[in-house]
């Protein structure tokens, strides 16, 4: 199987075959997490749009069940039952809100509710009688009204939802609001728009904490809490943080609103879209999913027989400086590491490091690095530079002072294939820049793949370690840099670097000496992923 298959992953969700995109409804419910995903259950392209259905008590290993919301109502969802939320009610009773297409390709919202709320897997949903419980108005576009939140309630005991859409070029966020959840208004205002962007799909709103990693319920209400809203468009996520006034339903940007700068922040600078988050009472915190979608082609999906996979789960929570958000992914992983290698205080001159005897394809990798001398740093005169351009100008191949170091993952013989993860350290006019980059111009030895380059700025003082956690698993590599300050997903199509002829590096191509204070790598055993019997 791994042979034929060589691009299935083994610790990241995907169903046994066909198309999946977004993730919907994530939630925790009476000690089961369930994930419902975009999912055509007849083949590997994007059609025939159901919510696929899978649970888990670890978010790891998963029980893939019967698709819940299928294609049928002329009148509102015949042509595809698209992305949405699951809001648990009064704590208790979980309600979908989902956008459907109707005959004439219309969106428009609909609810759906379990049909016996005592089955602990929830495995059926019944589209309610109601449906569609809203339709576009007048100053929307029917083919631009999508993508319900999940609702949170305001100091007036009222619901709130926002809408994906876009309103005279202008992508927005809608606002409504409910007293039962059911029948839904239009606020006069939208929760917040950009001039700068097109259509928003799938807005995502909730509070985070000031200081720690905890995360708290879409609802909850408190002084020290800022809030998140992440609009997808340009094939990308962006956030923004701001404040929100429960009694005014305002939202105020803290810092830069949407497009505003180059360094404006993303949840992912790779291949990451439709996200969508949950707040988790069993752990206290808040995860997020993503769709990572293929770098091959439609005719590759038709031979592999599937497309799409989700991000692995994260953890997200507001950083020490309030700024940005940081991620890392949950610690239910750790129950996956099996084989162990570990370097401490090692010296890294010009040139690569092997770590050998750990499953290079299949593997969880943090090292950190330190770095001396940084008076020596390559010089920029801007600070202002476009970090994605930076690192195509300047890819893996390209010697600097300080870096390129950092991993090669997925490496064949003689580095014909490899895909790089690194850092550059430069000195600007007021201060020192590290740029992280995932390079993937030499990926694979395939023409027809996409083998874009990815690169971010991270907002950390480099004469403290930098740190890189990658998640390598097959066709997926997943990178957090700086403690997960940013992160970068990419899709890799390695023709020679496959299972057991993948090869794992450290590597420094700059001409400064550096230091590995810390490697941790580890063979990752496969999660379950298995139809329930
Ligand atoms: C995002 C998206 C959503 C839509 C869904 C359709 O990837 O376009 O806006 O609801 O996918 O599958």
């Amino acid at each position: 199987d791994d042979q034929l298959q060589p691009y299935r992953t083994a610790f990241h969700f995907q169903p046994l075959k066909n198309w999946m995109n977004d993730p919907n409804g994530p939630m925790y419910f009476n000690g089961v997490y369930h994930l419902f995903y975009q999912y055509n259950p007849y083949g590997p392209l994007w059609g025939n749009i159901s919510w696929g259905h899978s649970i888990s008590y670890d978010l790891i290993n998963w029980f893939l069940l019967q698709p819940v919301l299928e294609p049928n109502q002329p009148n509102y969802d015949i042509n595809g039952c698209l992305s949405g939320s699951i809001t648990i009610l009064n704590g208790s009773k979980p309600i979908i809100l989902y956008t459907g297409q109707d005959l004439n390709k219309s969106q428009v919202q609909n609810i759906a509710f379990p049909t016996n709320l005592s089955d602990p897997f929830l495995r059926n949903w019944i589209k309610w009688s109601g449906n569609p419980f809203l339709t576009p108005g007048n100053d929307i576009k029917p083919t631009q009204f999508r993508d319900p939140s999940t609702a949170w309630m305001g100091v007036d005991g009222k619901w709130r939802i926002v809408i994906g859409s876009e309103i005279d070029g202008h992508g927005t966020a809608l606002l409504y609001s409910s007293t039962d959840g059911i029948n839904w208004t239009r606020s006069e205002k939208p929760l917040h728009f950009s001039s700068k962007t097109g259509m928003w799909e799938c807005p995502d709103f909730y509070p985070v904490g000031n200081g720690g990693k905890r995360g708290f319920d879409t609802s909850e209400q408190g002084n020290n809490t800022m809030y998140v809203l992440k609009a997808s468009y340009n094939n990308r996520e962006y956030y923004v943080i701001g404040n929100y006034d429960e009694k005014t339903d305002r939202f105020g940007v803290v810092g830069n609103d949407f497009m505003v700068s180059n360094t404006e922040f993303q949840y992912d600078y790779g291949r990451f879209y439709a996200s969508k988050s949950f707040y988790d009472n069993a752990k206290q915190r808040r995860v997020i999913w993503g769709w990572v979608n293929e770098g091959d082609s439609e005719s590759d999906a038709v031979k592999k027989g599937w497309s799409g996979l989700q991000s692995f789960p994260r953890s997200v929570w507001l950083s020490d400086t309030g700024k940005q958000l940081v991620q890392w992914p949950v610690d239910e992983i750790e129950k996956l590491r099996t084989k162990q290698v570990n370097i401490t205080n090692r010296e890294l001159k010009g040139g690569t490091l092997e770590i050998t005897r750990i499953t290079a394809s299949q593997a969880d990798v943090e090292v950190s690095f330190s770095l001396s001398n940084l008076n020596k740093a390559e010089l920029i005169d801007s600070e202002t530079v476009d970090p994605q351009l930076l690192c195509a100008q300047k890819n893996a191949s390209v010697s600097g002072i300080f870096g390129p170091f950092g991993l090669l993952v997925l490496a064949s013989n003689n580095f014909t294939e490899q895909t790089a993860v690194f850092f550059r350290v430069f000195k600007g006019p007021n201060k020192f820049l590290v740029l992280m980059c995932s390079d993937q111009s030499r990926s694979s030895i395939a023409e027809e793949v996409d083998k874009s380059i990815y690169g971010a700025f991270l907002d950390l003082d480099p004469h403290h370690k930098i740190s890189l956690r990658t998640l390598i698993d097959h066709s997926i590599v997943e990178s957090f840099g700086g403690e997960g300050v940013a992160c970068m997903t990419a899709r890799v199509y390695p023709k020679l670097a496959t299972n057991k002829e993948a090869k794992l590096y450290v590597f420094n191509n700059g001409t400064e000496t550096i230091s590995i204070s810390t490697l941790n790598a580890w063979s990752m055993n496969k999660a379950q992923i298995v139809p329930m019997a």
